[in-house]
């Protein structure tokens, strides 16, 4: 189970904490945890105040590909896809592999690229509607934090029952009491998150051996 950093490559975003901090009620937590649009396409305070396609997943899907030795014809599942951006570049970089995803937002899901129409499942982390050993690969990007503790547990036996460990899950965490309380006064959505032991400990008892990293706000 290493620790590799395969989103490494993206630009570093640049987060107003203190304009968050202050425009956030439980209003503003409800609605981002709908996953709708103002999640997506609303303002900045309710989540990414417009995800629009720009490539910048581009380099990651080479690094993953290259990672996991992905070749035209490997099954990769994108767990937490959004609107498929990571599915439509892990074909764009290597013609001939079969990219899917799945999402928990009709919104993302309905608001598409256009190569990735068919590829997404509506659904669950926790429950993924697929066959034991079915992917070459499984990805999770930033999304089983928004799943509480024993849901969490679940999906990371999912991404395992899938994927037999060949695996790459992402989730928020930190490294010091600072940077919890950055991370606290900027999150909106997430319903666990621990330090890097704490996730290690829960994905140790999900029987979790795929890879792993961080988010971390700083
Ligand atoms: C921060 S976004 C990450 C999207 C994308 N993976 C990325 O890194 O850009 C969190 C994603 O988790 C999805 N999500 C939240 N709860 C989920 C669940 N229980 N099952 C599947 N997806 C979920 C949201 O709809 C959203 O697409």
């Amino acid at each position: 189970m290493p620790e590799v950093d395969l989103l490494r490559s993206l630009p570093r975003v640049k987060r107003n904490i203190q304009k968050r901090a202050e425009g956030k009620d439980p209003t503003v937590v409800a609605i981002a945890k709908e996953y709708g649009e103002m999640y997506w396409d609303g303002p900045r305070a309710y989540g990414y105040g417009g995800y629009r396609y720009d490539g910048r997943w581009r380099s990651v899907a080479r690094d993953i590909i290259a990672h996991y030795g992905l070749r035209p014809g490997s099954r990769v599942l994108d767990v937490g896809c959004g609107k498929g951006f990571l599915v439509k570049d892990l074909m764009l970089e290597c013609p001939g592999l079969e990219a899917f995803g799945l999402d928990i937002s009709l919104y993302a899901l309905m608001h598409c690229e256009k190569e990735v129409v068919g590829r997404l499942h509506l659904g669950s982390a926790e429950k993924l509607p697929f066959p034991n050993r079915s992917f070459d690969c499984v990805l999770s990007l930033n999304t089983i934090h928004n799943l509480p503790r024993p849901r969490a547990a679940r999906a990371m036996q999912e991404i395992q029952r899938l994927s037999d460990g060949k695996a790459f899950v992402q989730v928020d965490s930190y490294r010091t009491p600072q940077e919890k309380e950055i991370f606290e006064s900027w999150v909106l959505t997430a319903e666990f998150h621990d330090y890097p032991s704490g996730w290690v400990k829960l994905f140790q008892e999900a029987g979790y051996t795929g890879d792993y990293y961080w988010t971390i706000i700083d």
